[in-house]
């Protein structure tokens, strides 16, 4: 059944979404007192950060045990409550799953330092290049080397992301039977899905030097290869027992990548996340070099991947990239190009994912040093410009704008202190704007971005064309965005102008919504307008 290609997904950070005991981090029981909320907005399915135990290196994609919780989340019996109370509410639970690495303090990490031992193959260990140099020239994800020496074992061990995340090794077929039992783990206690991280990079082919630049060194022995589609085929057959829903984030890849990924006939995933989109406002795909976001390569980019892939996952922010407001809308439009983005995510084809605070309209953090920031990737990378002189306030401009942190600061409930977010000190700094972006405030505006979520969320569950439509393209200038949806015969046009001035537009259709005051639509988009057209009887465009 595909539930969901009839559902929008929440995203929950469970760090910072609600604390229930004080202790300045959210929790399992924090998401549950939310639940009823969740159904308010409209959301049939939250995707849950991880929440198994955890050293946390990388805020839980460091695992340690994957049956159980860390106790800063909470207890398996809150965990047990989460997915039952959200059942009685017809919320799915997805849990974030991964497959690529362990933390190395994971009993298998452990036992794999034994090299006579049963666990000995568990992850890729190597000797080094015989000269004393790491084992390959492969560049990590996280901005540095991405083999570590161990010694205890010996050798060194391959890590993509983290120091402390170790990659599995899937040569050994005792890993694949571990990661299944555990699906199984989960998908027994009522889950309804998987989101997986890094999911195509799961089999390495060998263990050679590359010949590709350094920021993209490796790719050719890990990314997208057959070893990670077999993997995946034998995931699938343990999915299918349970209908479960997965959803991978794959890296650098293209529409026909994904198509491989997610073609219903390849037996694999049910959707991919691609980043392109994301890539627009960056410099040679490196993502620290930030240039001005050019809204027609955005839109191009959209385009692009609602024509290639028949359904596309859906998403303008997650827990890993900064908030959308400031990046591809306004600061002076606030609240109207909030509600375009929002427009943009619920009228597209595909499932669309809100990540957590979105919904309010949540911008960046507002640190002014790094000693603020937590995120070990942004930390890093602060490392490595220190490495190489570059001065302090260079360093904090380009770590700030697109630390990951940025999406990471607690959700804002209210303008009460911490922004009602903990009764102690949260573990992150929360944005000092609490005051005036909260969602308690704009529950009770009838104009705010959260109620305009939620009129959308609903529109787009009452309307076949929002939730089936095919996706025509009509416009894609540097200011204006248009296109539109249409079901046997029936059309929606949508018409986004993403700029502080005034734009044309041919689009004509009888006026379903704006986030502008207005009864009719002349073609003509105030500055950050969204319109919704019925354009049955105009066919669109003129
Ligand atoms: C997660 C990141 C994480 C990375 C490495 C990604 O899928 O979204 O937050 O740092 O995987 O585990």
């Amino acid at each position: 059944m595909e539930w969901w290609k009839d559902t929008i997904i929440y995203q929950i950070y469970p760090r910072s979404f609600c604390d229930s005991n004080g202790d300045g981090i959210g929790d399992l029981p924090g998401i549950t007192s939310r639940l009823d909320y969740l159904r308010e907005l409209g959301v049939g399915a939250i995707w849950l950060c991880p929440v198994y135990r955890s050293p946390n290196v990388d805020n839980g994609y460091d695992i340690s045990d994957y049956r159980s919780i860390n106790p800063e989340y909470g207890t398996m019996a809150d965990m047990d409550r989460l997915i039952y109370e959200a059942r009685r509410r017809n919320i799915r639970i997805l849990m974030d799953l991964v497959i690529n690495h362990t933390s190395i303090k994971h009993p298998w990490f452990q036992k794999s330092r034994d090299r006579n031992g049963p666990y000995a193959n568990y992850y890729y260990w190597s000797k080094g290049d015989g000269d004393g140099g790491l084992p390959t020239n492969w560049a990590g994800f996280f901005n540095g080397d991405c083999w570590e020496f161990d010694v205890e074992r010996c050798e060194y061990y391959l890590h993509l992301f983290a120091k402390g995340q170790a990659d599995l090794n899937y040569h050994d077929p005792a890993v694949l039977d571990e990661i299944k039992k555990i699906m199984r783990f989960w998908l027994d206690k009522g889950i309804a899905g998987f989101r997986f991280n890094a999911v195509n990079l799961l089999w390495k082919d060998s263990l050679e030097n590359s010949k590709k630049r350094s920021a993209l060194a490796g790719q050719e022995y890990y990314l997208s290869n057959n070893g990670t589609h077999n993997i995946l085929r034998q995931f699938q057959k343990v999915w299918d027992e349970y209908d479960a829903f997965t959803v991978g984030e794959a890296v650098f890849v293209t529409p026909a990548m994904a198509r491989d990924l997610c073609a219903p006939e390849r037996k694999e995933l049910d959707l991919v996340f691609s980043s392109e989109h994301m890539e627009c406002d960056q410099r040679s795909g490196n993502k620290w070099l930030k240039k001005k976001f050019r809204p027609k390569l955005f839109f191009d980019s959209i385009i692009k991947w609602q024509r290639e892939l028949d359904w596309n996952a859906l998403y303008l922010e997650n827990h890993d990239q900064p908030r959308s407001i400031p990046r591809f809308g306004s600061k002076t439009y606030w609240k109207k190009s909030g509600k375009l983005l929002a427009t943009l995510l619920l009228t597209l084809r595909g499932t669309p994912f809100i990540y957590q605070g979105q919904e309010i309209g949540m911008t960046g953090f507002d640190f002014s040093r790094i000693q603020q920031v937590n995120d070990v990737e942004s930390r890093n990378v602060d490392y490595i410009l220190k490495r190489y002189r570059v001065p302090k306030s260079i360093r904090w401009k380009i770590v700030s704008r697109t630390s990951r942190d940025n999406a990471r600061t607690p959700f804002q409930w209210t303008s009460e202190r911490h922004a009602g977010f903990t009764d102690g000190r949260p573990w992150l700094g929360v944005n000092h704007n609490y005051p005036k972006v909260n969602l308690e405030d704009q529950l009770d505006d009838p104009s705010s971005i959260w109620n305009w979520y939620r009129d959308l969320c609903a529109l787009r569950k009452s309307s076949d064309i929002l939730r089936r439509g095919d996706f025509f393209p009509l416009e894609a200038t540097e200011q204006v965005f248009a296109y539109r949806r249409d079901l046997y015969g029936q059309e929606l046009t949508i018409a986004l102008n993403f700029s502080d001035s005034p734009a044309r537009t041919a689009c004509r259709g009888k006026l379903v919504k704006s986030n502008c005051k207005r009864q009719q639509f002349d073609g003509k988009l105030q500055p950050w307008e969204a319109v919704i057209l019925d354009s049955t009887e105009e066919g669109g465009m003129p």
